[in-house]
């Protein structure tokens, strides 16, 4: 067997780590879910479950897969026992899940960076959406999409994955700060700075029950948790740099990028009068098209627009890529180039419902697909990775932790222990209120159903509380 690879240097993970945590969510997705979720006061839960669920889940993450050198489901099989290979294995099929959606998505922005170069929506902005966003054109760049990212990561981790995000990471920063500072020029942003960051607390406390779960889903998507992307991408680490100190930069850095987004999306929005509430997939496309089709020098704010946002999806489909080829890769003995090829052609065809838009029970593939990672595959991913990390372990993940940092003890007790308590009752919340957003939205359940955010707490509880005493009894090695 060949060597395996390794970053070339700390920047290159850190770099790397934001490229996948910077993405479509930041830019596509967080837009709708706030605007579905009581705007500003989302932004508030969301940052609150970034810090108390996403920070020690991804320190976790970092800790298995430094400890292990190996693809999430190897890691996961060393770390914790035979049994929890599974947990490694559904992380590897939800890269393959989320991506073949993601690319579609990744598609329409190809397409709109051409569109803003040659002013094809600015006729028709709405319109514009609807005859691209489904059907073969749709098809094709998605395909288009897919062949980039398969030629990153065919590349390896050093020349194509790290090279890659070096080059990307700055950009996508350098742009969207210069697009941020043009938009707070346009008339009228007030009103969109005002919708972004003053919560309005008692349409929060009114709405928790729906809140809570879509802002710590929408916490591990940004930081790309709950599949195994960080436990991948921290298995590339030769040496013993600090773990805690490149978590909280990753956070940050992603945090500071998502909030810039907003701060261009919103006053855009605002000085063209344009709702905030299209909530929808479109809406970022829809509503940023129309503003560009009016503003003077709309081409070129369009290109930049979308040059961001199609490099922080690029970065990010990357990982997801990365997780099943690692993975292929070294429980086969094939090469890496022809295990991205067709592994990419295998979610590229998982991704074309997606691509015409299917749809049941009134919603739509690319929702529906949207809805199952959110909602079930990643807290379910994430609830795995903490009780195997936190429960099955503790000294060796604390020791682990502490490796290269000169965090004290208390310091690495105080995370596990927020592993072990708050993230897995918060992630098992999570999945309860999960399952249920899933059977409504299939038309089994009535939507008052566990409408009383207490019952879902006990209900929480119990089911955490059995989970733990399974992971403390499943067979684990002695370390
Ligand atoms: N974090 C990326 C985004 O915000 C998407 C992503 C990349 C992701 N890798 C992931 C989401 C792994 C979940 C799991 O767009």
């Amino acid at each position: 067997m060949t060597e395996r690879e390794t970053w070339s240097s700390r920047a290159g993970f850190i770099l790397a780590a934001v490229g996948s945590a910077v993405g479509l969510g930041n830019v596509w997705q967080f837009p709708f879910q706030a605007a579905n979720n009581g705007g500003a006061a989302f932004l508030v839960v969301y940052i609150a479950a970034v810090l108390l669920i996403g920070f020690p889940a991804l320190l976790a993450e970092f800790v298995v897969g430094r400890n292990t050198e190996s693809n999430p489901v190897d890691a996961l099989r060393e770390y914790a026992g035979e049994s929890w290979a599974v947990v490694g294995g559904l992380g590897v099929f939800v890269g393959f899940w989320i991506l073949s959606f993601y690319s579609v998505v990744g598609g329409w922005v190809l397409r709109y960076v051409g569109g803003s170069l040659t002013g094809a929506y600015f006729g028709d902005p709405s319109g514009y959406f609807a005859s691209i966003a489904v059907g073969v054109d749709a098809l094709a760049l998605h395909f288009a999409f897919m062949a980039l990212v398969v030629g990153i990561v065919a590349l390896g981790v050093e020349d194509g994955i790290e090279l890659g995000t070096k080059v990307m990471v700055p950009a996508i920063v350098v742009l969207l700060v210069a697009l941020a500072a043009w938009a707070s020029t346009l008339p009228g942003v007030a009103d969109g700075y005002a919708y972004y960051l003053s919560p309005d607390l008692d349409t929060l406390a009114a709405n928790l029950p729906s809140v809570l779960p879509n802002a710590v889903g929408q916490a591990f998507f940004t930081l790309s948790l709950g599949m195994g992307a960080m436990v991948t991408y921290a298995s590339y680490l030769g040496g013993d740099d600090s773990l805690p100190a490149d978590g909280a930069s990753i956070v940050v850095l992603n945090t500071l990028v998502g909030v810039l987004a907003g701060l261009v999306v919103f006053p855009v929005l605002a000085a063209e009068g344009i709702g905030f509430d299209t909530a929808g997939m479109g809406a970022v496309f829809e509503s940023m098209a129309a503003a560009f089709a009016t503003l003077p020098a709309g081409n070129v704010l369009g290109v930049g627009f979308f040059v961001v946002l199609l490099l922080a999806a690029l970065s990010s489909a990357i990982s997801l890529l990365e997780v099943v080829v690692s993975y292929v890769v070294e429980n086969t003995t094939r090469d890496r180039k022809p295990v991205a090829a067709i592994v990419g052609a295998g979610i590229f065809l998982l991704g074309v419902p997606t691509a015409f838009d299917l749809s049941l029970n009134g919603v739509g593939a690319l929702a529906w697909y949207n809805l199952l990672a959110y909602n079930l595959f990643l807290p379910a991913g994430g609830l795995g990775i903490a009780l195997a990390v936190g429960w099955t372990q503790g000294g060796r993940s604390t020791r682990e932790l502490a490796r290269g940092s000169n965090a004290s003890e208390t310091l690495g007790l105080a995370w596990l222990w927020t592993l072990r308590t708050v993230v897995v009752l918060a992630l098992t919340v999570t999945l309860v209120l999960g399952v249920k957003t899933v059977l409504v939205t299939a038309g089994v359940l009535a939507s008052s159903a566990l409408s009383s955010m207490p019952l879902v707490v006990a209900l929480a509880a119990v089911v955490a509380a059995v989970l733990v005493g399974g992971a403390r009894s499943v067979d684990r090695p002695t370390a």
